[in-house]
């Protein structure tokens, strides 16, 4: 029953969330709108809109004219993707082509900071410098997590502490600024504005632990490449796990691989087979619960409304989700 609730006011949503991103795409320019429209046409989750959506709404706020806000927190989370794909060197999205191999390295990072530049100006045109301030707190950490991840690529030595705060800045502060715009611009006090705040981030901090043990899921469920991350050199926690349960010589063979940067696509389909033999992807959902607990809690401090039972269920759906 839970469940349903929230898939049902997921399908109200979806339409306006939808409506209000394609609006967006006419106002790009024409050279960085087919790019724009191939990831948005992909689908994806819609996660972060949502977030905004449901956060004003659970602060009291009933205007139409937040869908234009939350879109733009998309159209970040849709320009990180371009980017983040050169990056990881990723041949699959949302189960399409990755877009720069289908327009080229070069168009596709500019049409990523085009669409970035839109959303920037669509969050100006509300006119609230704590707006402006908060989206661009969350691009500028998100680049500076991935930039944090980039110097921490294949060295099989990068402590927990050191992923946290990866994880932290390259995608649980985008979840935190979706759901600290919806409440500032509901008009809630502070304190509800900063309990939103924390909610999204330790959303967020799950959110990637959970995406981290779905790395290891066939590509036919995520849409994205089967062990993506061991090839790219990123100690998640569940290859932390599978590293550590491996003998001297094993691990020696290991650790050369995964820093040299050699292992194939058959390499890396074989350790998610023994990661998800093992079981390690299902403990990393598990120790995603320590955030969730703190997401729920902040909940606590904020308006008890339909909503917030939504966002509640928001907390189980990302432990669970399988894609
Ligand atoms: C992918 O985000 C990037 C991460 C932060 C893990 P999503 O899993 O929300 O991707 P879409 O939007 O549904 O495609
Ligand atoms: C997610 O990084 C964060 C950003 C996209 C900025 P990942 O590299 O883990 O995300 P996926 O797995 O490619 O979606
Ligand atoms: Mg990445
Ligand atoms: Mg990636």
């Amino acid at each position: 029953m839970a469940k349903l609730l929230l898939k049902a006011r997921l399908a109200l949503e979806l339409p306006p969330i939808n409506e209000a991103l394609n609006r967006a795409a006419q106002g790009l320019p024409d050279a960085v709108r087919p790019v724009a429209q191939h990831i948005f046409d992909a689908g994806g989750k819609r996660l972060r809109p949502l977030l905004t959506v449901l956060t004003a709404r659970l602060c009291g706020y009933d205007r139409a004219d937040i869908y234009d806000l939350a879109v733009t927190l998309e159209m970040l989370h849709a320009a990180t993707l371009l980017h983040d794909d050169v990056l990881d060197n990723a041949a699959t999205r949302r189960g399409r082509p990755a877009a720069h191999t289908v327009f080229e390295v070069t168009p596709t990072i500019l049409a990523g900071d085009a669409l970035l530049s839109h959303a920037n100006s669509m969050v100006a045109d509300y006119g609230d410098p704590r707006l402006c301030r908060c989206f661009s707190e969350a691009t500028s950490r998100t680049a500076t997590g991935e930039i944090l991840e980039i110097a921490a690529q294949r060295k099989v030595q990068t402590s927990a502490e050191e992923y946290e705060e990866i994880v932290r800045g390259k995608t649980a502060w985008l979840i935190r600024a979706s759901c600290q715009m919806g409440a500032l611009r509901a008009g809630a006090s502070d304190e509800q504005a900063e309990a939103a705040a924390v909610y999204g981030e330790n959303v967020g901090m799950a959110f990637q632990m959970v995406d981290d043990a779905l790395d290891f899921a066939p590509e036919s469920e995520t849409g994205k490449p089967t062990g993506g991350d061991v090839r790219e050199g990123k100690m998640t926690p569940p290859l932390r796990m599978y590293r550590e349960s491996l003998d001297d010589n094993e691990r020696a063979a290991f650790d050369a691989a995964f820093a040299t940067g050699l292992m194939t696509a058959a390499d890396a389909e074989a350790i998610a087979g023994r990661i998800r033999a093992a079981g390690y992807d299902a403990r990393t959902r598990r120790q995603a619960e320590q955030f969730l607990e703190r997401a729920r809690q902040a909940l606590l401090r904020l308006p008890d409304r339909p909503e917030r039972d939504l966002m509640l269920q928001m907390a189980d759906y990302v432990r669970d989700r399988k894609k």
